[in-house]
């Protein structure tokens, strides 16, 4: 059997994310002879130091990795507001690039990757969104309900991502090992997670606009709004709790948003509800879910309120054909990891390519937008 040519990845990045994501391309039994780690780039010489027997080569500028010989895709993970420049320029040198959430930090920082990806009209140098929550194993069933005709039409989803960030907020706690409440605590330095508006992260409206685009890839967000307020951590001066509303062409609705100070760790959660469906998915936090499907034959009122809803495990999403791995986020690193590499070796294309992922990322930009301007905005239709 000729096995295919391993794949050359370069890391931009060498902090915690990609130290996971090695692990999940590179140490992974299943992606054995796929992917070669083959250079490494970050602006921290401690950082290239803590990777020279990771890869083959390390370097402090993105010039110098962009001329690697022999490389084929890279992984974006540097803070977020450095993604959007990053990708566009390896999208220029024809690089695959896959990158993290969110993809960009300004709106109009999306289209100049958008132009960069159509600039390489062959196949090599397409963008792939790293939006690993899609990958969870609730949104995979959900799909695989849209997939098997179940869903209905879909008419309201729900994306929130709610995750107390405090622990990064401060590099005291982030890379000093301590723990310090930084409201109580005079001269601390923040890091990048202190002032990211939480509602652009991403992990929110991703989910819910997955599960709607495979009911209709062409359906996008046309409105949105949204909502933030400060309770607590004031200290740095940025909104801490933000939730948005969205609407597609369609016409389905989806609530989402994040909350990165709260008084207890996390509580991620999915809901879908459509003409025959009711899935509510509460992924994290007390995990829990609860279906109600409508059979073709009980559609009719009443047969359909009669029809008994219940509460379902993770190997009932498993038995009913949802896509589940071992590994980072429940699995969802290595089926996202495995969509990459089946998209580079042409196989089939990645699930969120470059207009979805800004569709998902604009969501929270847009809505950040609405909170500022305290008005509901328009969508940009980034398909142009
Ligand atoms: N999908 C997920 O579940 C998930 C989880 C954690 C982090 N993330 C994302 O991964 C990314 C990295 O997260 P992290 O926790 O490792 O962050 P981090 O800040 O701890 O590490 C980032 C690394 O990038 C380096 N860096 C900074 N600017 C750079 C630049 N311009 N070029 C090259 N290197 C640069 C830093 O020196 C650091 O080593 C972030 O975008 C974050 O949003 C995603």
């Amino acid at each position: 059997m000729i096995m295919p040519a391993p794949i050359n990845i370069g890391f931009i990045g060498g902090g915690p994310r990609a130290e996971s994501l090695f692990a999940t391309t590179i140490m992974n039994k299943r992606f054995e002879n796929e992917f070669v780690p083959a250079c490494m780039m970050d602006t921290s010489e401690q950082a290239t130091k803590n990777w020279q027997y990771k890869v083959d080569a390390t370097y402090t500028s993105l010039d110098k990795l962009l001329k690697h010989e022999a490389l084929d895709a890279v992984l974006i993970l540097t803070p977020p507001s450095t993604h959007a420049g990053i990708a566009k320029r390896c999208l220029e040198t024809g690089l695959d690039t896959w990158s993290e959430v969110p993809m960009a930090t300004k709106l109009d920082d999306l289209f100049p990757i958008l132009d960069a990806e159509r600039g390489n009209k062959g196949k090599k140098g397409k963008f792939a969104f790293g939006e690993n929550a899609c990958w969870y194993l609730p949104i995979q069933f959900a799909a695989k309900l849209v997939d098997d005709k179940k869903m209905g039409d879909l008419f309201y989803t729900e994306g929130e991502y709610h995750h107390s960030v405090e622990h990064y907020m401060i590099f005291e706690n982030y890379s000093g090992g301590k723990a310090l409440d930084p409201e109580f605590t005079k001269d601390v330095h923040p890091t990048w997670r202190a002032t990211l508006p939480p509602v652009i992260y991403g992990h929110a409206a991703g989910m819910a606009l997955y599960v709607i685009n495979r009911q209709d890839p062409k359906d996008r967000p046309v409105q949105v709004c949204g909502f933030g307020n400060m309770k607590m951590l004031t200290k740095f001066n940025n909104q801490n709790f933000q939730i948005a509303m969205l609407q597609t062409k369609n016409g389905v609705i989806c609530k989402f948003g994040s909350g990165f100070v709260l008084p207890n760790n996390e509580v991620r959660h999915a809901m879908f509800w459509a003409t025959k469906c009711y899935f509510d998915a509460t992924i994290s936090g007390q995990s829990k879910y609860y279906l109600h499907l409508v059979p073709e034959d009980k559609a009719r009122y009443p047969d359909r309120h009669n029809v008994k809803g219940k509460e379902i495990t993770e190997q009932d999403m498993i038995a009913g054909g949802a896509t589940s791995a071992e590994g980072g986020h429940g699995g969802g690193d290595t089926l996202m990891m495995a969509a990459w590499l089946a998209s580079l070796r042409g196989k089939k294309p990645y699930d969120i390519g470059g207009v979805k992922g800004a569709e998902m990322t604009a969501a929270g930009l847009v809505a950040l937008e609405s909170i500022t301007q305290r008005k509901m905005m328009e969508f940009p239709d980034f398909t142009k």
